[in-house]
């Protein structure tokens, strides 16, 4: 199906603009809302900084976390974006810490890039006189574990720093060890400053504290989440689908949880029943034998259930099942020279097939679940919006299922939900801002929303917002999947939102209808000269789904258009494409 277009197009590119570099650009109206803030509040003298590198917003928080205590501490601190900082600061600071998580492939989170290129580049001063700690984030089932974190490490202490306080690498629940690592490490910057009062002065900042958004706490949270009920669970995808997406309904009612356009409903899963009987009787245990966990002490098939991730492989967990039962052949596999043996041998494979393959006679259950990581809660993109549904979160969720080494396999939360279809049933649920993600604050704004398969999901929300919202700025929507006839995901919404002019333009990329591949990216650069002059006129850019493939290439596609439509060099559409993100927008919601 070709795109469509409604109403007159005609936007002539400025001759000049692009050639005046997107930062010249950046005017007051682009100018993020926080920076203009911070810059009012110039010139306090903080003695700590701690600057934050995130996509999904953890790290921001145990920053801001770390301020706050920093402060009861009577330590002047700032919790400071590393977007927002200006690297010629470094030189005076005197007491760091960073906070950081890692993305993409062991990659920095996208705001953070700029700041570790330049702190690795030859431009990074010389740092003799910092004394720093890094508190890194990460999940251990991705091969480059808190890389971005060990950068940081490894390069302040180069540039010449001493290190405060020991690098911890934190795994999905990473709170009990964030918050001793904040604690341990607040002491020792406490004892310099006692030893060394002239560091209470600290460094004047260019850009203040970000002042924390005053924020209500929710009453339901991470550790006390919602019991949502589930109002709607719906195929999305038709018959003869490869695909099962569905579109999930849940009940806030009660909750007092409210959230924006752009943001993340988490979910806390369970085990499916018979992945823990598997696991019961691979292992002999007894399903009733008592374990102590964090929520208390419970059966080992309750806590199998709900407490520990028993299907994902990670290299700790193997490390240390390797250690116990004194299987040669698997502690080889974790040699470091064995890193890509190792990635083949995890893929496809759960818990399960390694207790199977590699026996350990005297396993304790008790042992055995001390070395099973918390069970994390999945992230899911909210698909409506919470004016337009009061009450109400809709998800849209693609049921991961496959078959390797001899087992059908299902993904713990997507199937956990699409097999809940008795309405009623109950979830734990919170939710989770995602401030790198919001349309823009000025309703008038065009939109360009870039997402195939469940990517889709927060551009819905982000129509019934600017629906509700009577917004009158322009939206343009990339949509693919394989097949039209069976996986255009809210078919009849959009052409509803086409034919009401809300929607001024969707272009859709079946990828199987044909025998050539079609993608996002390649109905983006057969409208290049119209996504240019959208982005010259002040659009904004969000792409969602896919992070390993997808999304790379509509990076690269949109460098593709700046350099064709701006005809410039493809060092200053890099650049330009660089400043949409500075200027955020250019935002992304990937995973
Ligand atoms: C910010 C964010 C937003 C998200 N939004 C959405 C959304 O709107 N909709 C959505 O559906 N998902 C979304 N996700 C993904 C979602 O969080 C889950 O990761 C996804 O649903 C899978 O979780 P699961 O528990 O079902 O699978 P898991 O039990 O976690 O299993 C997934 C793992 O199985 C393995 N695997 C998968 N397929 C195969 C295969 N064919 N062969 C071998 N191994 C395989 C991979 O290792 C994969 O990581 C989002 C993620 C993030 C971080
Ligand atoms: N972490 C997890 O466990 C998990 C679970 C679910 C989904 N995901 C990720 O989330 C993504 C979304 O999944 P989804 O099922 O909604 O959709 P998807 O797999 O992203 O597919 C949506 C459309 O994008 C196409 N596509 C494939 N490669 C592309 C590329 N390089 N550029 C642009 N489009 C491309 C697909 O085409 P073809 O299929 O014809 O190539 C399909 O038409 C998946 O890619 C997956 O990586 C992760
Ligand atoms: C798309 C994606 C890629 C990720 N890649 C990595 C990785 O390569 N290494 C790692 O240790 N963690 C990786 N993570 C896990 C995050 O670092 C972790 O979830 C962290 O808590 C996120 O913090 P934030 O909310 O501050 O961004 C990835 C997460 C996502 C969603």
């Amino acid at each position: 199906m070709e795109g469509v277009i409604i109403g007159p197009e005609r936007i002539t590119m400025p001759a000049t603009s692009v050639k005046a570099s997107a930062s010249s650009r950046t005017n007051q109206k682009h100018q993020p809302e926080s920076n203009r803030q911070v810059e009012a509040e110039r010139t306090t003298a903080v003695a700590l900084t701690i600057l934050y590198g995130t996509e999904t917003g953890n790290a921001q928080q145990l920053a801001e976390q770390a301020a706050e205590q920093a402060q009861q501490r009577g330590l002047s601190a700032r919790a400071i974006d590393m977007a927002n900082y200006k690297p010629r600061e470094l030189k005076a600071e005197r007491l760091l810490m960073i906070v950081t998580a890692t993305h993409g492939e062991g990659d920095p989170p996208e705001p953070a890039q700029p700041f570790h290129e330049f702190l690795h580049s030859r431009k990074a001063p010389a740092l003799k006189h910092l004394r720093f700690a890094v508190l890194s984030l990460g999940d251990s089932s991705y091969e480059h574990f808190c890389q971005t974190g060990k950068d940081f490490d490894a390069q302040l202490e180069t540039l010449g720093g001493t290190r405060l306080a020991d690098r911890v690498d934190c795994d999905v629940d990473y709170e009990d060890a964030a918050e001793a690592w904040i604690e341990q490490s607040l002491a020792r910057f406490a004892e310099i400053v006692e030893r060394e009062p002239e560091l209470r002065q600290g460094a004047t900042p260019a850009v203040a504290s970000e002042p924390a958004q005053a924020r209500e706490a929710p009453a339901y949270d991470k550790k006390n989440p919602f019991p949502a009920e589930i109002l709607e669970n719906v195929r999305l995808t038709g018959r003869g689908s490869a695909k099962e997406t569905r579109h999930v309904e849940l009940s806030l009612e009660g909750s007092g949880l409210r959230f924006e356009p752009g943001d993340i409903l988490c979910l806390a899963p369970r085990n499916r029943p018979e992945v823990v009987d598997a696991l019961l009787a691979a292992t002999g245990f007894s399903a009733s034998e008592l374990v102590d966990t964090r929520s208390g002490r419970m059966s080992l098939a309750e806590a199998l259930a709900r407490e520990y991730e028993i299907t994902t492989l990670t290299p700790p967990f193997l490390k240390a099942y390797a250690q116990c039962g004194g299987h040669a052949s698997l502690q080889a596999l974790l040699e470091p020279s064995n890193r890509e043996k190792l990635n083949d041998y995890i893929w496809g494979r759960h818990v399960i097939d390694v207790i199977e393959q590699f026996p350990v006679p005297d396993l304790e259950p008790r042992g055995f679940v001390e070395m099973l990581r918390r069970l994390p809660a999945r992230e899911y993109s909210i698909a409506s919006s919470f004016e337009a549904n009061p009450d109400e979160v809709h998800l849209t969720v693609a049921a991961v299922r496959y078959h390797s080494h001899g087992r059908d396999r299902h993904g713990v939360a997507s199937t956990y939900l699409a097999d809940l279809t008795e309405p009623g049933t109950q979830i734990p649920v919170y939710v989770k801002p995602n401030k790198t993600f919001k349309l823009p604050a000025d309703p008038d704004t065009p939109i360009i929303m870039i997402g195939p398969g469940t990517g889709v999901a927060p551009f819905r929300a982000f129509m019934q917002h600017r629906e509700y919202d009577e917004a009158r700025g322009r939206n343009w929507l990339f949509f693919g999947e394989q097949r039209f006839r069976t996986d255009f995901l809210y078919q009849t919404e959009w052409q509803a939102w086409l034919k009401q002019r809300l929607l001024h333009r969707i272009d859709l990329a079946f990828s199987r209808d044909q025998s050539q591949k079609v993608y996002v990216q390649d109905r983006m650069l057969e409208r290049s000269r119209e996504l240019f002059a959208w982005l010259e006129e002040g659009a904004h850019v969000y792409v969602c789904g896919d992070a390993d493939r997808m999304a790379p290439d509509v990076h690269r596609a949109l460098e593709t258009i700046v350099h064709r439509e701006g005809g410039v060099s493809a060092e200053r559409a890099t650049e330009y494409v660089k400043n949409l993100q500075r200027e955020k927008r250019y935002q992304r919601d990937v995973y």
